[in-house]
């Protein structure tokens, strides 16, 4: 298959200035995208805009708290003006945890807004643009943690199962308007927030290796593997999956014990 179907079409990364996003950012505008990264570090988004520009890629960065109504609202309007917007993928999140007893309102809320509430509020401004460019396709980070759980993540466990639920209903509604929308429930991806996670439990490379064994391929992910699988799901290839929590990562979830 050749890169037609993407080529020149503007792609929106959120949370594309790190981790996941990133690749998603750099392996979409490789394959002749125009990749909109979406972001709050305007460093690290102007770093990886910089990055793709060199590489020979198509790249912008619109500064975006994605859970600020007006700030997506902009968004929308100058991604626009880009080219047809054709496909989205909302990767910005932030871990935290705690369990029931231990998680304090606010952080609750906090967890909720950026890691949920924020892919309503970009998809409610990105579904009407890909609909009127006929079609195209979204992503949504969710987490094996969405379907199977390790303790004291209660906040952020509730909010990637909530995706799950987000993507079968966003799923179900677009499907006849040609705009596909899958989840991807990645595993152990080595980024700066399983960095900082790691770093909760001991020496980082120490614990990141151990986390690594826990997975049946031996290994954690790498975010270019979950790039590669979001880029199959926007295309034509993968027309036919509807609505589904497609699981990256490396075995972990089938594990019993
Ligand atoms: N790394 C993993 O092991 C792993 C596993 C499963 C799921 N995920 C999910 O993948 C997604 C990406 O995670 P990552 O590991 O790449 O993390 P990361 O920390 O490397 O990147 C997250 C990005 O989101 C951005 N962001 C945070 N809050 C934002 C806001 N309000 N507005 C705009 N941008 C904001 C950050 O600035 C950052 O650039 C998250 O949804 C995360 O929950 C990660």
């Amino acid at each position: 298959m050749n890169n037609s179907w993407i080529s020149d079409k503007v792609a929106i990364i959120t949370g594309g200035a790190s981790g996941i996003g990133q690749a998603i950012a750099v392996e979409a505008a490789r394959m002749g995208a125009i990749s909109v990264i979406a972001d709050i570090d305007e460093d690290k988004g102007l770093q990886t805009t910089e990055f793709i520009r060199k590489g020979g890629g198509q790249a912008h960065f619109i500064k975006t708290d994605v859970t600020d109504t007006k700030a997506v609202a902009k968004l929308r309007a100058e991604a626009k003006q880009l080219g047809a917007i054709k496909y989205l993928a909302n990767s910005a999140g932030l871990q935290t945890y705690g369990t029931v007893d231990s998680t304090s309102e606010q952080s609750w809320d906090k967890t909720m807004d950026v890691n949920l509430k924020s892919m309503f509020l970009v998809s409610q401004e990105i579904v009407p643009e890909i609909r009127s460019n006929e079609g195209g396709g979204i992503v949504l980070i969710s987490s094996i943690q969405g379907l199977r759980c390790q303790k004291n993540v209660l906040a952020y466990a509730t909010a990637k199962g909530a995706v799950i639920a987000m993507t079968r209903s966003m799923g179900l509604d677009h499907a006849s308007e040609g705009i596909y929308v899958n989840c991807i429930c990645p595993g152990s991806i080595d980024t700066p927030l399983l960095r900082y996670g790691a770093s909760q439990h001991g020496p980082v490379e120490a614990v990141l290796e151990e986390w690594g064994q826990q997975h049946p391929i031996g290994r954690i992910g790498t975010a270019q593997e979950i790039a590669k699988t979001a880029l199959f799901l926007w295309s034509p290839n993968s027309n036919f999956i509807i609505g589904q929590a497609i699981v990256a990562d490396g075995g972990l979830g089938s594990i019993i014990l």
